[in-house]
Parts: structure tokens; sequence; C-alpha cells
């Protein structure tokens, strides 16, 4: 049995596959009006280095929905991740008081020494090098929409940065085929593409050129330019990224009615166009509901 959920590339796929039916038919259930109380007396401890609004507010409601609280924590609440004590420590505090920790922190190397020191589950809720939980949901809305998983050609066009790394990861267990088209010095580094592609050799590959990288496509997905903590880097990643803004012209370029993704925020008139956001096919807020869905399930596969 897996205690936490840190990233895609080291679940079983059947953990995976799992999850994804539970995430399911606890969304029926929900949608149906029942509840499923397996959490009641259960708390989540919500440690926050970077700002939220998908993830805090939807780890909550997942939580209160089956029974349990949760507790949001700042770093400054604490003196700082690592600073007022060691993370070794806060670790195993935190395993005295609750059932579970959910961690949004810069560095990864964070997550994985609280999960070491820690007896209880510990989900990342996205780090500088991933962001699984997003992944998973997106995955969930992909065969919602498409009514398959296996073969999706995901085509994300963007920044190689943390939510490019899950996409990759949960192509890789699923059997989509991801192509991800970056500028020069933005790809997905090559030890991503090489663990990616050892669970299933063509999952994942790289192009320099947006609009062949979506003449296949069946989901266009795209995320910030700027991540969080890259704010010093904007104007320079904003040059850098000229002509790979998901617009009209480019989805034109990739077959007619593919689905277009964004995990959000969205910075609208960068990355993606206002028009492409609101455009039908455009499947951006059934992804921000899937959070809650899939979350609930992680919760209840690690802490009930
Ligand atoms: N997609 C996502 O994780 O959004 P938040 O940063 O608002 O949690
Ligand atoms: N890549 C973005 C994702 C936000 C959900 C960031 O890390 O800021």
């Amino acid at each position: 049995m897996q205690k936490d959920f840190l990233s895609i590339i080291d679940c079983p796929a059947e953990l995976l596959e799992e999850l994804l039916e539970l995430a399911a038919s606890l969304k029926s259930l929900y949608k149906g009006g029942s509840r499923d109380l397996c959490l009641a007396g259960k708390v989540l401890a919500m440690l926050f280095e970077k700002p939220s609004l998908r993830t805090r507010i939807s780890f909550h409601v997942g939580m209160t929905d089956l029974g349990g609280e949760a507790i949001y924590v700042k770093p400054e609440d604490i003196g700082g991740i690592g600073k007022r004590e060691p993370i070794k420590d806060m670790g195993r505090v935190f395993s005295r008081y609750v059932d579970g920790i959910m961690a949004r922190t810069f560095d990864h190397d964070t997550v994985i020494g609280l999960a070491e020191h820690s007896s209880v589950p510990v989900i990342n809720a996205l780090t500088d090098w991933s962001h699984p939980c997003q992944a998973m949901a997106d995955v969930l809305t992909i065969k919602e929409h498409l009514g398959r998983i296996e073969g999706v050609r995901l085509t994300y066009v963007g920044d190689g940065n943390n939510v490019a790394r899950s996409l990759a990861f949960a192509s890789s267990k699923f059997g989509m085929k991801m192509i991800v088209a970056a500028p020069a010095g933005y790809e997905l580094d090559s030890q991503t593409i090489e663990r990616a592609n050892g669970v299933r050799a063509g999952s994942v590959e790289q192009s320099n050129d947006p609009r062949s990288a979506v003449s296949q496509a069946d989901v266009i997905y795209t995320d910030t330019w700027v991540s969080m903590g890259q704010e010093d880097e904007k104007a320079k990643r904003v040059a850098d990224f000229e002509g790979f803004q998901v617009n009209a012209d480019l989805v034109g370029a990739a077959p007619k009615g593919v689905k277009i993704m964004h995990c959000l925020p969205a910075k609208r008139g960068y990355e993606i166009t206002d028009e492409v956001t609101e455009m039908a096919d455009s499947i951006i807020f059934d992804q921000a509901e899937n959070r809650l869905h899939f979350q609930r399930a992680l919760l209840k596969k690690l802490m009930a």
C-alpha cells in the first residue's frame, strides 16, 4: 500500500487506474446528492508556500465532503519551511496531530523530506518539479470528454514546466501520445523524457514547431509562461514564447473539434487568448471541477 502521492512516475499504473475509477464513482455519488463520510474525525494539514485558488479550495471541500477537516498552514505561521526547525522534525510533529499532510512547496525535496519523516500520508499539491493532482484530474477530464485515454494525442504548447512534466508521466502510464511544443531552451529535461518513455516507448516527443505539433492533436493543452517563483523572468519569457500562444490561428491548424485545456490560472492574451479559453471545445472549467473529484478519491484511498 502506497503511503504518499508525490509523483505519477512513482505510482503503479494499477493504482492510478483505481484512483480514476474511484474518482468517477465518488463524482456520481456526490452529484446524486449522497455522501461518503469515510474521513469522519480525520484532519488534513494543508501547507502552502505559494498561492492557490483551485488546490486550496478543492482539497478543503474534498476533506469536508468526506466528513473530515482541513487546516490551512502558511509558512509564516510556522516560521518558514525548514527555517524555524528542520523538515524532518516538522514531518514527525505534524504526524502526531493530523492524519494527512498536503503540501505546495517550491523545492520538490521538501515534499520528499516531509514524506520520509511523516508516518501519515503526504500529498504533493505542486512543487517546482511536478503537479500530479492536476495531471490526474486532467486525465479524468480527457476520459470523460473523449471516452478513452489510451492513444489520445495530447499536444502541450508552452513551457516545459511542472504541469508539463506531470502530464508526460501521466501519458506514459495511461498510454497517451504527448507532444511538448516549447521554444528552444524551454523543453522538458531529457531525464523526464527518458523516464516517461522508459515506461512506454514513444509516449512523449518534443518539438519547437507548435503548428506541426497540433496537426493531429485530440487535445491542445497550455499553461502559464511564467510559473510561481519566476516573476522576475517575465519580460524575457514573454519575448521567448512569441509564436507559442494558443490562439484561433493555432487551433485552426489542429483537427476540427480539438479540445482545449489549461490547468489555470490563465494569463489571457499571453499563453492563451480569451477567444480560445471561451470556445465551445474548451474543457478548462471541467478540468478545474475535476480537481475536487480526483482529490476526494485520493484522500479516501490514502487516509480512510
Ligand atoms: N491549477 C492549480 O493548481 O491552481 P491553483 O494554483 O489555484 O491551486
Ligand atoms: N506552472 C504553474 C502552474 C500553476 C497551477 C506554476 O507553477 O505556477
